[in-house]
């Protein structure tokens, strides 16, 4: 397919996206947004973290010296996590910028993650987007999955957000949301149940990123651009001690609270117009999932819904049979190990001693 007919159907979905989200009636977003003081602070890179002057736009750069982050001051068990994002534009083939939670630094072993990662493209061909959760530790278990955008999401800030209570979590790219995960008995562990703090950050993976390593960061081309504006976080503060509370000590006197006003709030109320809204967003956007990967997952894992008509659309290896974009990444069947080391030689020639920052590297290719 020339990068025009992609192109052109990038331009298709916009319209039809327009289109669902006019008869849906979806009610908007609404939560407080914040200074980038009042809840975060840097992470890695500082001198390529510059904030505006009101304090409510921060942008991340990533040059031939450093990636750089930031990471939310307090950990949060349960929550809503948003920001609206501008992602870098022209040449981005191998930078990946990411948005997720994690718990990696404070549970180094069976750590829980949430993740939103968009991974650039070579000019002409557009952002993908990724989700994927860990929970107690389960990175031998990715359970990706990716979509492609209905905007170009270098032209305008758009607004991408993790609910996460003990019941479900959600993401949700501006008002839709894109998937559901329902927490399962059968899923045990690995529903994320842990305290978490939310990470933002932008970093070279030219050895995964695009096309498998195929192309990687041109630095002619930067430095790239990541900014985050009408940043949110709702949820239970949970930093006083998230390991006495793992640890038997339950939660803090008024998680409870926050937690029943969280699972009330319209956020986390999946309405018969969102799930119309999601199913539409997946039929029309979705290009991998590790629920159709039978390569990898002989028996899909047990949260997967499996639709047989939607199966029939994808090929034995979890992607699309009739591609929206040509040429997937290319898979990596060596489990977590292999990525994880990978990740944390990256992290370190980045100079970036968390952990949290190296598990972002491991994530499934
Ligand atoms: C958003 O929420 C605030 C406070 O809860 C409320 O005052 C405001 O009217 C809401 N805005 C919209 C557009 O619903
Ligand atoms: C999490 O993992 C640890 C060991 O890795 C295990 O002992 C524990 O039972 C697991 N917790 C859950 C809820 O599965």
């Amino acid at each position: 397919m020339a990068a025009g007919a992609a192109v052109a159907s990038a331009t298709a979905l916009l319209v039809l996206a327009a289109a669902a989200a006019a008869v849906s009636g979806l009610q908007a977003i609404n939560v407080t947004t914040m200074a980038f003081e009042e809840g975060y602070a840097p992470l890695f890179g500082q001198d390529n973290i510059l904030r505006s002057a009101d304090d409510r736009t921060v942008s991340l750069l990533l040059d031939r010296s450093t990636g750089s982050g930031f990471i939310s001051s307090s950990m949060y068990q349960h929550g809503f996590f948003s920001a609206s994002i501008k992602l870098p534009s022209d040449y981005t083939a191998g930078v990946v910028v990411a948005f997720y939670t994690s718990n990696g630094d404070v549970f180094e072993k069976r750590h829980d993650e949430l993740d939103f990662e968009f991974l650039g493209n070579i000019r002409g061909k557009p952002w993908r987007v990724q989700t994927n959760l860990y929970g107690n530790g389960s990175v031998s278990r990715g359970r990706e999955e990716r979509y492609v955008l209905p905007f170009d999401p270098t032209t305008e800030f758009h607004r991408y957000s993790i609910l996460w209570t003990a019941a479900a979590v959600a993401f949700y790219v501006d008002d839709v949301p894109v998937r559901e995960v329902r927490r399962s008995a059968a899923m045990g562990g690995d529903f994320p149940s842990k305290p978490m703090s939310l990470y933002a950050t932008v970093w070279d993976a030219s050895t995964w990123a695009t096309s498998g390593g195929r192309y990687r960061v041109n630095y002619r081309y930067g430095p790239f651009v990541a900014s985050f504006t009408d940043l949110a976080l709702l949820g239970c503060r949970a930093d006083d001690d998230p390991i006495r509370m793992v640890a038997g000590g339950g939660p803090r006197r008024g998680c409870a609270a926050a937690e029943a006003a969280l699972r009330a709030s319209d956020l986390a109320v999946m309405t018969v117009e969102k799930q119309q809204a999601m199913r539409r967003f997946r039929e029309q956007n979705m290009v991998y999932s590790y629920c159709y990967d039978t390569w990898r997952y002989p028996v899909a894992p047990p949260e997967c819904d499996v639709v047989e008509s939607e199966r029939r659309r994808f090929k034995d290896s979890g992607h699309l049979r009739f591609a929206l974009r040509r040429r997937g990444p290319r898979r990596s069947r060596g489990g977590g190990a292999g990525r994880a080391a990978a990740a944390r030689a990256a992290a370190s020639r980045a100079a970036v001693d968390l952990a949290a920052a190296a598990k972002k590297q491991a994530a499934d290719m």
